[in-house]
């Protein structure tokens, strides 16, 4: 008999959940006979890219014959003024999910232990356990990461501590004050990854300047995405900024040309064009406020967001609801994985697509009360 696929992997793996990925949206209107379906599912921005951006790609798409900046010179050097710093504090990723991959595979030794909030972002306890790290995780409180609880998790062995903030799915974030507080209590050795997605979504004088702690010496790195405020989640480029040494650690092992030509183009054009951004951002909490209103009017209990997602506890089974919510052409995710059976987390969309949502939401609920 030959020996199975699973037999020869390596080990660290068999554990991993396989992440299942939705069905493409021309599918499910098949599926369903409808045409007009929303997808509420994965956090991205419903504005398409601005005209500059658009531009800039299209130019980009004529050299798609060569290679990519392997050095990402352009883009890492605009961030890096961005923020103050230089180049060398900046590395590119395929998405900010690369840059996570790439910090645990730099840093992370097999048995190592590695903080981890718990419900937040899946890639973070996947990519530890593909590399022989070990998980501990700590449980939000109150739908917001508890750094108090997370500190003491600390033990010789931690090498390193996730803080996602905005956290994702609770939409929620940890202050300023607090992360102070927690790094006051975090040890030399021990890498704090500030995992800041949705940074553009939050900010307020109480989110924690996490660069600060950078250009104080400690041993953080902050990662960012031009997926969500910039609109190209489809592109898949993010950046980390951490200390040279660090950074030159992660160019040891990161592939070569990780980021495409036509993102490097865009990313660089979307930096330099603000006014999409600031558009995004108005309509983010104009729809925050409309949803949070209408969550209240429905006396469903939702935690406070700061990101353009509302996590929402529906009252009932959330998969369920999401069910009936597809057959209303509406896409959102339920937190059913995450051990949370009646929590929906759905994007912030355009106007229409909020409206349409909370329609099909009363629709749906006050079915399910009838039923
Ligand atoms: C908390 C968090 N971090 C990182 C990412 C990764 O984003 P990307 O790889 O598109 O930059 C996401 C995506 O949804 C997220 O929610």
């Amino acid at each position: 008999m030959s020996a199975s696929w699973e037999s020869l992997a390596n080990d660290h793996i068999l554990g991993i959940a396989p992440y299942e990925p939705g069905k493409p949206i021309e599918e499910l209107e098949r599926e369903l006979g409808i045409s007009d379906v929303i997808k509420l599912a994965s956090n991205e921005n419903p504005l398409a890219p601005s005209d500059r951006v658009m531009k800039a790609m299209q130019a980009a798409l004529t050299h798609v014959n060569r290679y990519p900046d392997g050095s990402g010179y352009y883009l890492r050097k605009a961030i890096a003024r961005r923020h103050g710093l230089t180049s060398d504090h900046v590395i590119l990723g395929n998405g900010s999910n690369d840059l996570i991959e790439l910090m645990v595979r730099a840093f992370l030794r097999p048995g190592e232990e590695a903080v981890i909030p718990h419900p937040s972002f899946v890639v973070y306890p996947m990519i530890v356990q593909a590399v022989g790290g070990i998980r501990v995780v700590v449980t939000l409180k109150d739908q917001r990461l508890d750094l108090e609880a997370m500190a003491r998790a600390i033990t010789p062995m931690t090498k390193m501590v996730f803080i996602a903030n905005p956290n994702n799915p609770t939409a929620t974030i940890v202050t300023a004050d607090e992360v102070e507080h927690f790094m006051a209590r975090v040890p030399d050795k021990v890498i704090v990854v500030f995992d800041e997605a949705y940074v553009e979504f939050a900010q307020g004088p109480d989110f924690p300047d996490s660069l600060a702690y950078l250009k104080q010496g400690r041993k953080v790195a902050s990662l960012r995405t031009f997926s969500k405020a910039a609109s190209l989640a489809g592109l898949r480029v993010g950046y980390g900024v951490a200390d040279p040494d660090c950074i030159s650690l992660l160019n040891r092992i990161r592939q070569p040309f990780n980021v495409n030509s036509v993102a490097q183009a865009a990313a660089l054009a979307a930096l330099e064009d603000d006014s999409h951004v600031v558009e995004c951002l108005r309509m983010i909490e104009a729809g925050r406020a409309f949803l949070s209103d209408e969550f209240t009017g429905m006396k469903l209990k939702f935690a406070p967001s700061r990101a353009n997602f509302i996590l929402v506890d529906v009252g009932r089974s959330a998969s369920e609801v999401f069910h009936w919510l597809l057959k209303e052409g509406v896409i959102v995710r339920p937190m059913t994985s995450f051990g949370m059976e009646s929590a929906l987390r759905v994007t912030i969309g355009t106007p229409e697509e909020n409206r349409r949502f909370v329609k099909a939401l009363k629709k749906v609920l006050a079915g399910a009360k009838s039923a």
